[in-house]
């Protein structure tokens, strides 16, 4: 096995979102030799608050865009290793309106990519499942690394474009890139647009959670926690110009995670609404994640998904000033969606 890459000065791009803080934290916790730089734009995903309690001297934070060339240089000539987590994140935004989502996702990705090639930086780029497509509910298979790149939204195509600059960067140019493609994460401080969150919150609310379409729709959950020592294990073990799939075996059905919610905040089983379908609207997703099990003895610690679930409500239910502010925005643009 090759030595370890053991990174002293790592920028995390998007660190103030959700799976980005979640790794900001776990680093900071975890790996004490290690200062990170957080490079992100605090757009509506974004929340400084969530970097709160790190140690000063264990972390910077830079408020600027991964599109800013000038100052993506600056950053890079001091690193030895990026993280690249921002993006433009949700679906339904990027059918709403898909321009963000290019221009961070794709323009953001091949600024950073430049940089790195200019200064030597190490890579890693952190993508989803979502480009592989869907699968059927009753196909056996799962994805893997050898899947071929199917992606169905505007978000998840401009996430394959992303991943395949990456591996351009790494053949042509000899970056030293890896990519991991990880399923559905769920954890404390997931933005209330999204599925997990929108309906804990819903229900603290008073409002009817909503389920899309016929509700049968499978993601494969992981807890963002998981997703972290996963990440580390990649960007210090990892061999460069491979793709490691991130997944812990957490199939369920949307339904099904909303009984579970609904059952867990006192909720009868019916107490929701069926809203309309998202265009498009991928079936299913799955990880096989024997790569990165065999290869790098990664295991995840949260395998206990009504465990997880119920902490994740508890964060909800405890950090109200954390997602007040933004229900009311939120739930119009559902509304005026039909969703
Ligand atoms: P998020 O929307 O919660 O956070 C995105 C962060 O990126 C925010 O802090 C935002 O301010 C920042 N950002 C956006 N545009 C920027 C720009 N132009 N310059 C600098 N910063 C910018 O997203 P998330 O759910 O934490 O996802 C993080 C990453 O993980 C994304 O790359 C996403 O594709 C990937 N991913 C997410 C999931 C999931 O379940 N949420 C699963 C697999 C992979
Ligand atoms: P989401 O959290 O948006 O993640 P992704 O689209 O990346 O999988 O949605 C998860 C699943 O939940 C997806 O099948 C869409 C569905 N969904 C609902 O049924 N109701 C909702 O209010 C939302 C936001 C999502």
């Amino acid at each position: 096995m090759a030595e370890a890459f053991e990174p002293k000065k790592i920028i995390v791009t998007g660190g103030a979102g959700f799976i980005g803080s979640n790794f900001v934290h776990w680093v900071v916790d975890n790996q004490p030799g290690v200062h990170v730089t957080v490079l992100d734009a605090l757009t509506y995903a974004g929340n400084r608050a969530n970097l709160d309690g790190i140690p000063e001297e264990r972390m910077t934070f830079v408020h600027g865009d991964i599109c800013d060339a000038p100052l993506v240089d600056e950053l890079f000539a001091h690193a030895d290793a990026v993280v690249h987590f921002a993006a433009e994140s949700h679906n339904d935004n990027s059918i709403a309106d898909p321009a963000p989502f290019v221009r961070t996702n794709v323009e953001g990705t091949f600024t950073l990519l430049e940089a790195a090639r200019k200064h030597k930086v190490r890579f890693h780029h952190i993508s989803t499942d979502e480009v592989y497509g869907d699968l059927a509910l009753d196909d056996p298979a799962k994805f893997t690394e050898d899947t071929p790149y199917h992606p169905s939204s505007p978000y998840s195509s401009t996430k394959a474009s992303s991943d395949l600059l990456v591996r351009a960067w790494y053949r042509t140019y000899g970056v030293r890139a890896t990519i991991s493609n990880c399923s559905n994460n769920y954890g404390p401080r997931q933005h209330i647009e999204k599925f997990i969150p929108r309906q804990i919150t819903n229900i603290l609310c008073g409002i009817r959670p909503k389920l899309y379409g016929d509700g049968k729709n499978v993601r494969d959950w992981i807890h963002t926690e998981d997703h972290s020592s996963a990440v580390w294990e990649i960007l210090t073990r990892g061999r460069i110009g491979e793709t490691y799939l991130i997944g812990a075996n957490g199939e369920r059905g949307n339904i099904d995670v909303l009984r579970a919610i609904l059952a867990g905040m006192g909720k009868g089983a019916d107490d929701f609404d069926w809203v309309r379908d998202r265009p498009g609207h991928d079936r299913r997703y799955a990880i096989d994640a024997t790569k990165l099990r065999t290869e790098l003895g990664w295991v995840p610690k949260h395998t206990d998904f009504a465990e997880g679930l119920a902490q994740t409500i508890e964060w909800y239910r405890a950090n109200p000033e954390w997602w007040q502010g933004a229900k009311e925005a939120t739930e119009a643009k559902y509304a005026a969606q039909g969703q």
